[in-house]
């Protein structure tokens, strides 16, 4: 029993699908309890962590909700008695023109991928700094380091997560909680697939941007979560906004120029 009560805990948003489903089996496989949220229950993580011997815990709820947020924390801490690692995922994407993009549009990509992340940092992270310790991962993106055409609210909503990253990294640094972000960039998940049917881009324009010629993949972006969410690996990284976009916000070539060098 004192056992279980020694493993650390982590906690995962938007867990059904995608990177969110890929970095709860992951950080299961690394020694981690876990909690799992997403709009509906993610049956899939917990399928699999379960049958592989992990211990998860699942939560369905729109984490826009504080109520929801609230009621995760307790189930959490009455569950597992502990959080040691958040990792705010969930997310959603919005590919429309500004000047097409209505107020309820902006504001709904924003409360999930903005104030969400906020409401679930703060509850976990009062009950971290009262612990001591902690380590919050926010799932940024490149969009939140540069701007990308048609993606005004998406990207904004990134850019702020990546400024809300380095102010409470600021703010909780000192009592023992680590809040860092990571940046990826394409991953081929439902939400790819999901921006390119409704959008015009393809394979092809996103792997020729990038010198390494490819997608992202989940692991890429999982594992770099969990290099974040480890003190033992990352104890001194706090604020830091890692890409993971095998150098697509590092290069400023012209296409032409890059096209050479592959
Ligand atoms: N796929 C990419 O190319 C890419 C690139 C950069 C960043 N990201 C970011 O990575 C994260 C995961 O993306 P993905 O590609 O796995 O997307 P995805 O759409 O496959 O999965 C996102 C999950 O979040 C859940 N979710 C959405 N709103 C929620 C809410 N209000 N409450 C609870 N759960 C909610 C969805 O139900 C879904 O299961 C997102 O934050 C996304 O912005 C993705």
């Amino acid at each position: 029993m004192k056992k279980n009560k020694d493993k650390r805990v982590a906690v995962v948003t938007g867990a059904a699908q995608g990177i969110g489903c890929r970095v709860a089996e992951l950080l299961a496989e690394r020694g981690y309890r876990l909690a799992v949220n997403d709009l509906r229950m993610p049956d899939a993580p917990i399928e699999r962590i379960r049958s592989r011997g992990g211990e998860v815990i699942g939560y369905a709820g729109d984490i826009t909700d504080e109520s929801v947020v609230e009621g995760w924390v307790r189930g959490v801490y009455d569950s597992w008695g502990r959080a040691d690692v958040l990792v705010n995922n969930a997310g959603i994407s919005f590919i429309a023109a500004a000047e097409n993009t209505s107020r309820g549009d902006y504001r709904r990509v924003l409360d999930v991928n903005l104030v969400a992340p906020f409401l679930l940092a703060k509850a976990f992270g009062k009950r971290m700094l009262a612990a001591g310790h902690g380590s919050i991962v926010n799932v940024a993106s490149v969009a939140g380091l540069v701007g990308i055409a048609d993606r005004a609210a998406y990207n904004a909503s990134k850019h702020g997560l990546v400024g809300l990253t380095r102010t409470l990294a600021a703010e909780w640094g000192g009592r023992g909680v680590r809040v860092n972000a990571v940046c990826p960039g394409w991953v081929k998940t439902e939400m790819d697939v999901a921006d390119q049917a409704s959008a015009t881009y393809t394979d092809a324009d996103i792997t020729g941007r990038i010198p390494m010629a490819r997608f992202a993949t989940k692991d890429d972006i999982a594992s770099a979560i969990a290099f974040l969410a480890d003190d033992k690996q990352s104890g001194f990284i706090n604020g830091h906004a890692l890409t993971v976009d095998g150098g697509w916000v590092a290069d400023g070539s012209w296409e032409s120029l890059r096209r050479r060098h592959r």
